[in-house]
C-alpha cells in the first residue's frame, strides 16, 4: 500500500475560538470538531493530518519551517494573512505546497481583508466555504488517487 501523505494543518490567531467567535462569519463548529472530521477524511483518502494552532506570529513561522518535509500544509493564518511578511517568507522558504484557506469570503468583507501577502507564495487559495474550505484544500492537496498537486 502506498505511503500515507502527511498533511500539516496550521491555524492562526483566534481560530481556537471557532464556534463561539462571530458565528455569523465563521459558523458554529469548533476547531476541535473540524479537525476531528478532517482526520476522518484524511483516513479515507490515504493521508494523515497533524493539527496545530498558534496565536503568535513567531510560532506560526516555526510551525511552517517545521513542516518543510511534509507533503502539504493547509494554512489559515487569520489576520496575519493580510500583513505578515515573516509568514510569507517562511512559506517561500519551504518546499511543501501550502494552501491558504479562509472560512469567510475575505473579498466580500472589509477592504483590509482583500489583500493577502501570503497568496503569491501559496500553491492555491480557498476562501468562503466555511469549514468546507479546509476539506476542499485537503482534497486538492491529496487528490482522489493520493497524488499530490
Ligand atoms: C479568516 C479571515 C481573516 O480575515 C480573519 O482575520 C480571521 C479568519 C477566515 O478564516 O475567514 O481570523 O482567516
Amino acid at each position: 500500500m502506498a505511503e500515507k501523505q502527511r498533511i500539516v494543518i496550521v491555524n492562526g490567531p483566534n481560530l481556537n475560538l471557532l464556534g463561539a467567535r462571530e458565528p455569523n462569519q465563521y459558523g458554529h463548529e469548533s476547531l476541535e470538531s473540524i479537525n476531528r472530521r478532517l482526520a476522518e477524511l484524511a483516513g479515507e483518502i490515504g493521508a494523515e493530518c497533524e493539527f496545530l494552532q498558534f496565536n503568535g506570529e513567531g510560532d506560526l513561522v516555526a510551525a511552517i519551517q517545521a513542516a518543510a518535509g511534509a507533503d502539504g500544509v493547509i494554512l489559515n493564518a487569520g489576520a496575519y494573512t493580510h500583513y505578515s511578511f515573516a509568514i510569507r517568507d517562511a512559506i517561500a522558504a519551504v518546499a511543501a505546497p501550502v494552501v491558504e484557506v479562509h472560512l469567510s469570503n475575505v473579498h466580500s468583507r472589509e477592504e483590509f481583508r482583500h489583500t493577502s501577502v501570503l497568496a503569491p507564495v501559496c500553491r492555491g487559495v480557498i476562501a468562503g466555504f466555511g469549514a468546507d474550505s479546509y476539506f476542499l484544500a485537503l482534497r486538492a492537496l491529496v487528490g482522489a488517487s493520493g497524488r499530490l498537486i
